[in-house]
């Protein structure tokens, strides 16, 4: 059985599983370097991405301006006696705290949501990343918030989502991006798209009880967004999307 859903998880855990799956899956193999590659997680946060990278042998550093998040993170690394390095940054000011051409992966998940200028963002992250380094950029997406918004019944909020510029925020709400929007902000910041994935197409549809209930189901549910993440007609029902570039 896969190593991210077995059967002795927590709820929470199976849940995480399930929406974890596919960007796990891209990014394992840039890792897993016997060697030992330099991987930034830039807004790491809690660190639950950049341990299980280190667990596999890739020195992790994580930049987060959050000291509560990087306090969290460093608890987690000493539970499971991990290394992470541990530097409040921001991805503004990334490059006052981390070299350039330092880091062979970039992991940037959740992040580029709340910056003020994604592709300046991205061109600093090119500037981090060494000659072959690759980036991997996760996303929320456009067409899956307008759906959400739209059923939790905010109408006016779906609204002026559908058309909202993928680059520009009001200070208040955060960037939401298509795979087309995402793939031109990065060609903008001098990177090629490799991949794209649409990560939790069901994940976050499917009622948690179910995961916690029956037997296999998040098994069976893990196979499936495996199954749809590099399909393009399910792109647009994913919450976010996963991008590998270099
Ligand atoms: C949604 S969380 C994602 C955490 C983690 N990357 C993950 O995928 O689980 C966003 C993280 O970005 C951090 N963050 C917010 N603004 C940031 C910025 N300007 N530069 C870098 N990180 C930032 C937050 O502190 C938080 O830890």
């Amino acid at each position: 059985m896969n190593e991210s859903v077995r059967s002795t998880e927590r709820p929470s855990e199976r849940r995480t599983a399930a929406r974890s799956s596919v960007v796990w899956d891209a990014v394992r193999p840039y890792v897993e370097d016997a060697g030992g590659v330099d991987v930034l997680d830039i807004g790491g946060g809690t660190g639950g991405f950049a341990v299980r990278v280190a667990r596999l042998g890739a020195r992790v550093t994580v930049v987060d301006p959050s000291p509560d998040a990087l306090a969290a993170l460093g608890r987690r690394a000493r539970e499971l006696e991990v290394e992470v390095s541990a530097q409040q940054g921001d991805l503004a000011t990334l490059l006052d705290v981390v070299e350039p051409r330092s880091a062979d992966v970039v992991l940037c998940h959740g992040v580029l949501e709340v910056v003020d200028d994604p592709v300046a963002a991205l061109a600093t992250l090119r500037e981090v990343l060494r000659p072959g380094g690759v980036l991997s950029l996760l996303v929320a997406q456009r067409h899956a918030a307008v759906v959400a918004r739209a059923m939790a019944g905010h109408f006016g909020q779906a609204l002026a989502l559908l058309d909202a510029p993928a680059g520009e925020r009001d200070g208040r709400t955060s960037h939401r991006f298509t795979a087309a929007e995402a793939t031109a902000l990065l060609g903008q910041a001098g990177f090629s798209v490799d991949a794209v994935h649409g990560v939790r197409v069901f994940a976050d549809l499917v009622p948690g009880s179910l995961l916690d209930l029956e037997p296999g189901a998040t098994a069976a549910l893990v196979e499936l967004e495996r199954a749809v993440a590099e399909r393009a007609e399910y792109l647009p029902l994913a919450a976010q999307l996963h991008l590998l570039a270099h």
